[in-house]
């Protein structure tokens, strides 16, 4: 059960956006309001994977499971409630309690100095005193609109510029120093700022927090670029440059670029591809690539003719590591392919000494959407150069040799179609028979394969429930969606009538807090299934079309089942007492005189009923009248 505040919980689902969580697992595409995709958490082949952004739910109408932001890290990676909570905390940049213990500065004022740093560098880039950093942006033909958006800065020259200004805006040294924005002086104490005199590009995170710094020379300084440390706001290998600004254009193109450098990047959206993510001297990690997999299907790499192959072999290396999603192709018994979403990584060519910012300066736009046209896929260069090992040698072992490392190459490729071609076309090349090495290839694979860490798929709960029960998940629903209804519905909701037992703690919970929004009541419910149903109530957006004729109609049916209910007590506490005195009824007068009072009552709200719904012959969406 929850032992974080509400305001806590609340705040750590609005900083998170279940789109990015649950993408960074599943490739989800649009549908609706909703986003759609393949369950991680059963084999299926047809996506029934629901994300609903706005409530911030998900839900597998294939197995059932369903949740909310907390729910999906703790089923994804087996955390507890606590635990997923804190996980997600640090993603949303949300303070817990146990963070602020003194000494330790938390996350917000981390967030604050980092902001306000390159609010610093920023404005020194446009005072006179940027002038040379503004010269050099110019010859390097960045425009000034772009510089802008990318919030391009300056660091002055000197040792305290940004101390002097943050203890202006009280914020402590040990602060600074924890954001990496001051460096500590090896003898004595305090710091000195860490970027001096240089061209500042401002690292944002996907929610557009600026999280980390690189600072380029003006002249031959050494280094080259200087980057702000790990952090506990930054991770290197987490985060792409420019994911922020570029998101909405991946998803769009349904394809990223991923460059090396931050001036590649900028020019690159300079020229129009708006959907360019600079990896930041790093090689692609998993990581970046499974960010990048939430927005598309296709990342486009670039690479320098001359060290095409050896690259592709080291990115083609980091790239099949096996992750949770990586081997995963079979050959099912039907003979079809078992795939997962595939995910294409091509590498497009640029002659030899250039880069993408050279290239699109010197050739344009057009020439650089030419050579993005002929990309090639990745693991097609890297097997070529696995084929042609230079190490390998030549004769039958250097042979042998090479067919085995295609093999277990082809073996980690995700994509079974994928694995399918590479594996004719280096069969064809190291001249052996391609069925061997397909085999050879499979057989490896069931090697590296790990159990498949999904729960047997829960068909019961999927299943449409029960007549008996279509009116109290009608309700259920309309008091989930309709909160100001809930006022006026809820004390005549009988908790203990509630039939099904997963709604019926749904409706405890709904009682315990009626003024939460519905998907908040997630940590209120005690188990796995209930939190499944409340997901799945929740995903579809049915929001009521007329609020108010529903509450008078269920109202009405509340009433009645309640009379309807004290009717039957008393009919069976008469025949009761028959049995036991057997008395004549007579006797009974008053208690029958009370039950034909219930009885008038019901009848006359039936004909209540019948009104109401006079406006449409079988009552509003949602509600059926199957009495
Ligand atoms: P490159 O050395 O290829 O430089 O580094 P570049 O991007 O073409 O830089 P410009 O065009 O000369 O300005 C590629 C990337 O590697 C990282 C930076 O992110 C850089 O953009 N890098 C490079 C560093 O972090 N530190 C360095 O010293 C050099
Ligand atoms: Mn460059």
């Amino acid at each position: 059960m929850a032992t974080y505040s509400q305001t806590i919980l609340d705040d750590v689902r609005a900083g998170i956006d279940i789109v990015d969580l649950v993408g960074r697992f599943v490739n989800l595409k649009k549908a609706g309001v909703n986003w759609k995709g393949l369950c991680p958490f059963h084999a299926e082949k047809t996506p029934s994977f629901m994300v609903n952004p706005k409530k911030g739910i998900f839900h597998c109408f294939g197995c059932g499971v369903g949740g909310d932001a907390f729910g999906f890290v703790m089923r994804q990676d087996k955390l507890t409630f606590p635990e997923a909570v804190r996980a997600l905390a640090k993603q949303a940049n949300v303070a817990l309690p146990e963070d602020r213990t003194p000494g330790d500065s938390g996350r917000e004022e981390l967030v604050r100095a980092m902001d306000l740093a390159a609010r610093f560098y920023a404005e020194a880039l446009a005072k006179p005193g940027g002038a040379r950093a503004r010269t050099y942006l110019e010859g390097r033909g960045v425009d000034p609109e772009v510089a802008r958006r990318f919030l391009l800065g300056y660091a002055p020259e000197g040792w305290d510029n940004l101390r002097d200004f943050m203890r202006g805006e009280h914020v402590a040294e040990d602060v600074l120093l924890t954001a990496g924005l001051v460096v500590k002086r090896e003898s004595g104490s305090g710091g000195y700022d860490r970027f001096r005199g240089r061209l500042m590009f401002a690292i944002r995170d996907l929610q557009g927090r600026v999280v980390a710094f690189g600072g380029r020379a003006l002249g031959d300084e050494q280094p080259k670029y200087l980057n702000s440390p790990e952090t506990p706001l930054y991770t290197k290998g987490n985060l792409l440059y420019a994911a922020d600004v570029a998101r909405e254009s991946i998803r769009g193109k349904n394809r990223a670029l991923i460059v090396e450098g931050y001036v590649d990047c900028l020019m690159a959206h300079q020229y129009g591809f708006g959907e360019t993510v600079a990896a930041l001297g790093t090689a692609f990690t998993p990581a970046q690539l499974g960010l990048l997999h939430r927005y598309c299907d296709e990342v486009v790499t670039f690479f320098d003719a001359d060290a095409a192959g050896q690259k592709a072999a080291e990115r083609a290396e980091q790239l099949l590591e096996p992750t949770s999603g990586g081997a995963a192709w079979a050959v099912n018994r039907s003979g079809n392919f078992e795939a997962p979403g595939a995910f294409r990584v091509k590498v497009a060519l640029l002659p030899a000494g250039h880069d993408p910012d050279t290239f699109l300066r010197a050739e344009g736009a057009a020439a650089f959407t030419e050579r993005i046209d002929q990309a090639r896929s990745l693991l097609a260069y890297a097997l070529d150069r696995v084929i042609a090992d230079p190490e390998g040698g030549a004769g039958p072992r250097a042979r042998a040799n090479a067919f085995a490392r295609a093999a277990l190459m082809l073996a980690k490729v995700p994509d079974a179609q994928e694995a399918a071609a590479l594996s004719r076309d280096a069969a064809r090349k190291l001249g052996v028979d391609p069925t061997q090495l397909w085999i050879e290839a499979q057989k490896l694979q069931a090697a590296l394969r790990k159990p498949v860490a999904s729960a047997a798929p829960r068909a019961e709960l999927s299943r449409p429930a029960a007549a008996s029960t279509t009116r109290e998940r009608d309700l259920v629903t309309f008091l989930l969606h309709a909160k100001d209804a809930r006022p006026e519905l809820l004390p005549f909701v009988e908790v203990a009538d509630v039939r099904d037992e997963r709604l019926r703690r749904i409706v405890v919970a709904l009682a315990a807090r009626p003024e939460a929004e519905a998907e908040a009541l997630m940590p209120d419910l005690p188990d796995e299934g209930t939190r499944g149903l409340l997901a799945a109530l929740l995903v579809e957006d049915r929001a009521p079309e007329n609020p108010a004729a529903l509450v008078g109609q269920f109202r009405v049916h509340l009433e009645r089942e309640q009379r309807l209910k004290r009717q039957r007590e008393l009919a069976r506490r008469i025949a009761d007492d028959q049995a036991t005195t057997g008395q004549a009824a007579a006797v009974h007068d008053d208690q029958f005189r009370a039950l034909h009072a219930e009885s008038k009552i019901v009848y006359g709200i039936a004909g209540g009923v019948a009104q109401s719904l006079e406006h449409g012959p079988r009552g509003p969406q949602g509600v059926e009248t199957n009495e």
